[in-house]
């Protein structure tokens, strides 16, 4: 399935960025899962939903009118008509996120969503389990990763840039619990596919992770 690239990683690793400049790059489509997951998260927010109740989740999810407008650039993530892009954004959605991703009806109803988007696209898939779940049978896969410290320290200029006043070491703690949330989840922890490129983005800039990635698929093909 040469149609679809799959890049995992967890927070702060560059996959976002990475997705995002390859996409334009080799003129694929830019599937942002974890925005997804964000967009349930405000929903049920919204709704004030128990984010430990499967059944209500399964039920929200299948009633969310959840899009991508990829016309624009960068895309935009449409609940019904409105663009929620900056509302999931927000710091509270980092870890409620997180939450809802690990309940088993949500992950299903995602899961099916993705893969109806994907259908007939070129796209490059990012997020936790592109490569080990939800396309398996992908054409490329890789998985980024990159030092606690500068995961942790992209995410607070990231932080810094959309005008919040958060301290690092509150950024520090909160990457380390969602990293822990989401490796040590029953379903779908964030984990490698077995036949994953990893790639060590500590050292490297997006346009060096870029040229790696154009480079091995060159090899690969
Ligand atoms: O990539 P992100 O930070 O926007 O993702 C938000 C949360 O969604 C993250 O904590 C884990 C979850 N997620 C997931 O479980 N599976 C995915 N494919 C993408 C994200």
């Amino acid at each position: 399935m040469n149609n679809i690239i799959t890049i995992d990683g967890p927070g702060g690793s560059g996959k976002s960025t990475i997705s995002r400049m390859l996409a334009e790059r080799i003129n694929f489509l830019y599937l942002d899962t974890g925005a997804m997951y964000r967009a349930v998260a405000l929903a049920a927010t919204r709704e004030k939903i128990d984010l430990t109740d499967g059944k209500k989740l399964g039920g929200l999810c299948k009633s969310l009118d959840l899009h991508f407008n990829t016309d624009v650039e960068p895309p935009r993530l449409l609940l019904g008509d409105e663009d929620i892009s900056m509302a999931i954004r927000g710091p509270e959605m980092d870890m409620l996120s997180s939450e809802v991703s690990a309940v088993r009806e949500v992950r299903e109803a995602m899961v099916s969503l993705q893969r109806k988007m994907a259908k007939g696209a070129k796209i490059i898939a990012e997020g936790r389990d592109m490569g080990s779940v939800v396309f398996p049978e992908a054409g490329h896969k890789f998985f980024l990763t990159a030092s606690h410290e500068v995961r942790a320290e992209r995410r607070y200029r990231e932080r810094l840039e959309r005008g919040e006043s958060v301290s690092r070491g509150i950024v520090e703690a909160e990457l380390r619990k969602r990293d822990h949330q989401d490796e040590s989840r029953s379903i779908s922890p964030l984990r490698p596919a077995e036949d994953a490129i990893l790639i060590d983005s500590t050292d490297l800039n997006p346009e060096a992770v870029v040229e790696k990635i154009l480079d091995l698929m060159i090899v690969d093909c």
